[in-house]
């Protein structure tokens, strides 16, 4: 049988950091008590590139697998906000890299990587050995500053993972959905600001990722009980509690990153991801349960068994 494994992890943020009191010294009508009480968020990072970040992370992630952008089939970068229209934000990555395989970009908001997870899990399947998988998004470049119920949000950020294939499976179950009905409730049109619906964005993705993660975890064989981590999108803390809490899932299992980095869209599961393999949470054997949301509405879920020597 062909399975895959995660054998490299790395991310990256823009040095530049606007703390909740920056917005708000800066003419925000609002507080760091009301931003971190509704939301879990205490500053977020921004002024990067989508490629610039994504080949720093995808470096990372390269070194910490032993390998070269020579012995990779194919790059795929999960971004909503690419650095041009054209080419896709993965030419750059592929060119900085030494890529010697394949590039596309993947758009599904911040669903975006777990779906490229899943196809690139695909794509191994299909017969490719080594696959660069890496979400990034510049929305600090989107935000109407202005706008307080969306500015408070949002940042910039990439992470990214390779993956080999391996004898043992260890991507062990995915789901993933849409409901293109509700576009109206997030979008941002050529040239334009993110405009949003919070409550309802809300609403609509503490039901689609619960629902989202049974399903994985059916697909996958395993319930609530077996995960170790849940790593869920940052997208406001108060989310990730009431998904955690409907799955039964303790909130000390749940990777929690959005203090320091907001909401980084595709970025978000992977730098959580780094986050707590990096500070040694993450431990070879845990089950992990990688579950998020997007504009669309998109989502997507991911049961992995962590055994990068699988
Ligand atoms: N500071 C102070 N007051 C504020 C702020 C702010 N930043 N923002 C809103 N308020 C006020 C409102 O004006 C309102 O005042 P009112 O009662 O006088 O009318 C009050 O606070 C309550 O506002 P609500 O909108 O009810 O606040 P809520 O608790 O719903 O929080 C929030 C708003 C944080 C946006 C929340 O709804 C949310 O996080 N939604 C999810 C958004 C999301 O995840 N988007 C990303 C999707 S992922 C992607 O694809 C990019």
């Amino acid at each position: 049988m062909t399975g895959s494994r995660i054998i490299g992890w790395g991310s990256n943020l823009p040095e530049k950091i606007l703390t909740n009191d920056d917005l708000a010294e800066g003419g925000l009508d609002t507080s760091d008590e009301w931003i971190f009480e509704r939301t879990g968020i205490r500053q977020r990072h921004v002024g990067g590139s989508t490629s610039q970040m994504s080949i720093h992370a995808g470096q990372q992630a390269l070194d910490r697998a032993g390998v070269t952008g020579d012995d990779i089939d194919l790059v795929i970068v999960a971004t909503s906000t690419p650095d041009q229209l054209m080419p896709g934000t993965s030419a750059t990555v592929h060119a900085e890299l030494g890529i010697r395989g394949g590039a596309c970009d993947m758009q599904a908001v911040c669903s975006g990587f777990t779906y490229a997870l899943m196809a690139a899990s695909g794509l191994i399947r299909s017969g490719l050995e080594r696959i660069l998988v890496i979400g990034a998004d510049t929305l600090s470049d989107y935000v109407d500053w202005e706008d307080r119920s969306s500015a408070i949000l949002f940042g910039d950020g990439a992470g990214a993972v390779v993956l080999e294939r391996s004898e043992t499976e260890t991507l062990l179950g995915f789901d993933l959905g849409a409901d293109g009905h509700h576009r109206h409730i997030g979008y941002t049109d050529h040239h334009g600001k993110i405009t949003m619906d919070g409550k309802e964005v809300f609403r609509t993705a503490v039901r689609a990722v619960t629902q989202s993660a049974k399903n994985a975890m059916a697909n996958a064989g395993v319930t609530a009980d077996d995960i170790d981590w849940f790593v869920p999108h940052q997208a406001n803390v108060r989310i990730i509690e009431a998904i955690a809490n409907r799955l039964d899932i303790p909130m000390d299992k749940a990777i929690v990153t959005i203090q320091d980095t907001a909401n980084n869209s595709a970025a978000t599961i992977p730098i959580a991801l780094d986050t707590a393999v990096v500070d040694e949470r993450i431990q070879p054997g845990d089950l992990l349960l990688l579950g998020g949301f997007g504009f669309g509405m998109t989502w997507a879920s991911a049961i992995v068994r962590w055994d990068p020597n699988a």
